[in-house]
């Protein structure tokens, strides 16, 4: 039994993998300050784990937290788009300094492998479909400014330290434990909440953005499937992780309706700074890398996702 260290596990993301690695019957450890992760994702797995509530930039918390580790998945961030818009510095610190701390003390932890929360917003505005890795980054947010400099902290501890780490690209993740609350919250957590409430979902632009929409159980198993990876295939290498294949927010508004039954219209309003129009990914590198498949395609992944939802009231 390994013993893992998932920071930001409180989180959409991370609470899915401490769910994973549980059933598993792995040992997990987790540390989150609460910022943007919620206690209630870890409800059901509370007593399984090694809670510690602290901010992965407290050194002493993070040293403390990578003790005995094995392998870490960095999940923690402050993750959107429109709010490193409003708040650079604050995603700046979460995002690059936290990622910058957990490294250090991974590596003083003599930690196998960390596996990393790396973003599709790298690629930016680049007209050409699908993103392939070995394409020119061209971030436009801070946010992703923040997510690509991370990508290249850890590329640089495994050629100088020899820490071993991956890169997950991920392309707009999405399903259960998805906080639909906020207004930064992903897309098909606001449009699937709103409109099994018959609430009217709003459209930023057109319509037209489109993008590779891509359900949680695929990046839960790109993690794991990186993890343990040879490390001559995967480490200090960055792999998209995702679908192969894009919607629309018309296309994607169209299914929830069928899906929910919701018979109201859709608003539409300006289109928000600093967002990309297109993104889609080539999977290919991460199939080769460590045997990545989508395991759940989008329309699958939108039914699960709202049944969820309909659970949680
Ligand atoms: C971006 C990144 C993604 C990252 C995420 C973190 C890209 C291509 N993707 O997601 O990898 O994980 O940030 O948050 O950069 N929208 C609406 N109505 C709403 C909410 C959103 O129309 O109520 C629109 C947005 O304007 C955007 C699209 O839906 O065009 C997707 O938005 P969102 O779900 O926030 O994710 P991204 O910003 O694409």
């Amino acid at each position: 039994m390994a013993q893992y260290l998932i920071t930001g596990i409180a989180g959409f993301i991370g609470s899915n993998i401490a769910r994973a690695l549980l059933a598993r019957g792995e040992q997990v450890r987790g540390i989150d300050n609460l910022s943007t992760g919620n206690r209630a994702n870890l409800v059901d797995i509370g007593p399984k784990i090694d809670f510690h509530e602290a901010d992965i930039l407290d050194t002493d918390a993070i040293t403390k937290a990578c003790k005995g580790v094995d392998y870490i998945f960095h999940e923690a961030a402050i993750p959107s788009v429109p709010k490193s818009v409003k708040d650079p510095v604050s995603c700046n610190r979460a995002c690059v300094d936290g990622t910058v701390s957990v490294l250090v003390a991974a590596r003083d932890a003599k930690v196998k492998r960390v596996v990393y929360a790396a973003s599709s917003s790298a690629y930016g505005d680049t007209p050409t479909l699908p993103k392939r890795e070995d394409m020119m980054p061209n971030p436009i947010s801070p946010y992703a400014v923040a997510k690509l400099t991370g990508e290249y902290y850890m590329s640089s501890f495994y050629r100088c330290y020899g820490l071993e780490t991956v890169s997950l690209r991920y392309f707009n993740i999405f399903g259960p434990f998805q906080d639909p609350t906020s207004p930064y919250s992903g897309v098909l957590a606001k449009f699937t909440t709103q409109m099994l409430k018959g609430e009217q979902p709003t459209i930023f632009g057109d319509g037209e953005t489109s993008r590779d929409f891509t359900y949680i159980d695929n990046a839960v198993s790109a993690n794991l499937l990186a993890c343990h990876a040879p490390a001559a295939q995967v480490a200090g290498k960055m792999c998209n992780v995702a679908t192969g294949t894009r919607f629309t927010l018309k296309e994607t508004f169209e299914i929830l309706k069928k899906l929910t039954g919701y018979t109201g219209t859709v608003a539409y309003a300006p289109e928000r700074e600093g967002d990309v129009k297109h993104s889609l990914a080539d999977v290919s590198k991460a199939a080769e890398c460590f045997g990545y498949k989508t395991l759940v395609d989008f329309e699958d992944g939108l039914r699960r996702t709202m049944e969820w939802y309909k659970t949680q009231g």
